[in-house]
């Protein structure tokens, strides 16, 4: 358990190198089990969820290593177990342990894994990834501890209509099909970066994956097997934004450093609205400066490129401290609000009715003593306590770790107060 203690009121000055992005980097991690040839891949953050992600592939028996310039290894994938049952103190910390079905019943016919952990944000059923895979001929059966997954039939072609455009249900589709000698078609397909970053990296494995971005669409023709590959993802856009309004709330200026200008252009435009300064210096490299005050606005969370619920939380405190009322509704997740009842020991003032968190405007939020809560919220808390006059104490914030490479280093090198105290 680790607990931060940060002295607010001061601005962040400085700059910040974004780290690859999370969401993309994870299921590449998995990816790697489809060959059994060499993945490197480059610049891996230093965050909880890729050492979980790894702590799974020590109990398959595959070796990996991170090397002094942050690449990952990943070889000896012949080692893997052949019995594969994953355990639940493996799956439960984090959400893309669910992506391990796709990968290894691609090499299987019969798998399981215990059910998949992450942040309690909402029900996140996987009732997709199920009939997804009843359709690629893999039948999966669960009960309240196991997820059991039974390869029946291959089909020549398989189409799948995703009642809603699933992430992970997408990825696990990509892992199930993509070595195989059937043609899948994913209709209503998600489009965030993150997914794009992931197709193409099995691409460069030698895959033969194509997205139509217009339609929606991905075709996944299928492979007889997948190479050796050394690859760098996407810089993460939930980090970088993060950053931002840690400068923007502080009334400070910060320069971000590999930034995908591309991935960001949303949040670019609501941050000019609410009135910061953003400055494009270059193709990788964006300005991000408080003027002399902020406007509410309202915002509504939907999929790329719409307004991502993984910056809810953020934004909220930022909008805290805007001259007017502003509303976000959140349309992803259905509790993901865990971190209003934290920023209201801050004095925030909020107003929740179903789906849409009304804010209302305060000056600046007090300090207090506070508690981590999901991945997103405790980052929020932690733009807060930047915010506030004064020491605020944030209990059991580990759960920041599993997405934020190097969260105290980059806030200290700003000019920021901040103290880990581990227990
Ligand atoms: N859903 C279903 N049934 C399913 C799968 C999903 O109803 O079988 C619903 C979910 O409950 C949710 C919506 O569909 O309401 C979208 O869920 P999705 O499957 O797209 O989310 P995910 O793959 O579990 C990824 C990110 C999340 C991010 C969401 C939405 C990763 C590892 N995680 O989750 O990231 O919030 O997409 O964009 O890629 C984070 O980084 O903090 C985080 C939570």
């Amino acid at each position: 358990m680790t607990d931060i203690v940060i002295e607010g009121g001061d601005p962040l000055n400085g700059i910040i190198e974004i780290s690859s992005s999370k969401n993309a980097i994870l299921p590449m991690i998995i990816a790697s089990l489809l060959t059994d040839e060499q993945v490197s891949i480059k610049k891996v953050p230093h965050i909880d969820d890729v050492y979980n992600t790894l702590a799974i592939f020590d109990y398959l028996n595959i070796n990996h290593c991170i090397d002094e310039n942050d690449t990952l290894h990943i070889y000896n994938q012949k080692n893997i177990i052949n019995k594969i049952n994953i355990p639940s103190n493996l799956t439960v910390k984090t959400r893309t342990s669910i992506l391990f079905l796709g990968a290894l019943i691609n090499r299987n016919k019969q798998i399981s894994i215990s059910h998949p952990g992450g942040c309690s944000i909402g029900k996140r059923p996987i009732d997709i990834h199920i009939d997804s895979f009843n359709i690629l001929g893999i039948k999966i059966e669960y009960d309240d501890n196991n997820i059991l997954c039974t390869r029946k039939a291959r089909h020549n072609y398989n189409e799948i209509n995703l009642k809603i455009p699933s992430i992970g249900a997408t990825e696990n589709i990509i892992l199930a099909s993509v070595i195989s000698d059937s043609t899948t078609i994913i209709n209503n397909c998600p489009i965030e970066p993150e997914v794009i970053d992931f197709i193409n990296f099995i691409n460069k494995m030698k895959g033969n994956i194509a997205i139509d971005i217009v339609k929606k669409q991905i075709t996944i023709n299928g492979v007889a097997t997948l190479h050796n590959i050394s690859y760098q993802a996407i810089p993460d856009r939930i980090e970088l934004i993060t950053y931002a309004l840690g400068a923007i709330i502080t009334k400070g200026e910060i320069t971000i450093k590999n930034a995908n200008i591309n991935h960001i252009q949303t949040d670019i435009g609501h941050l000019k609205n609410i009135g910061a300064k953003i400055k494009i210096l270059n193709d990788s490299e964006i300005s991000f400066k408080y003027t002399n005050s902020l406007n509410g606005i309202n915002l509504i969370t939907t999929e790329f490129p719409g307004f991502s619920t993984d910056l809810q939380a953020q934004f909220t405190v930022l909008l805290s401290v805007a001259n007017s009322i502003s509303t976000i509704t959140e349309t992803i997740f259905e509790n993901r609000f865990h971190h209003i009842a934290e920023l209201q020991k801050m004095g925030g003032k909020y107003q929740i009715d179903n789906k849409t968190i009304k804010i209302y405007p305060i000056n600046q939020f007090k300090s207090a003593e506070l508690n981590g809560i999901d991945l997103r919220g405790t980052a929020a808390l932690l733009l807060a306590a930047l915010n506030a006059n004064g020491k605020t104490i944030i209990k059991n914030v580990d759960l920041v770790y599993r997405g934020y490479n190097k969260i105290e280093d980059n806030i200290l090198q700003c000019g920021g107060k901040i103290i880990k105290i581990s227990k």
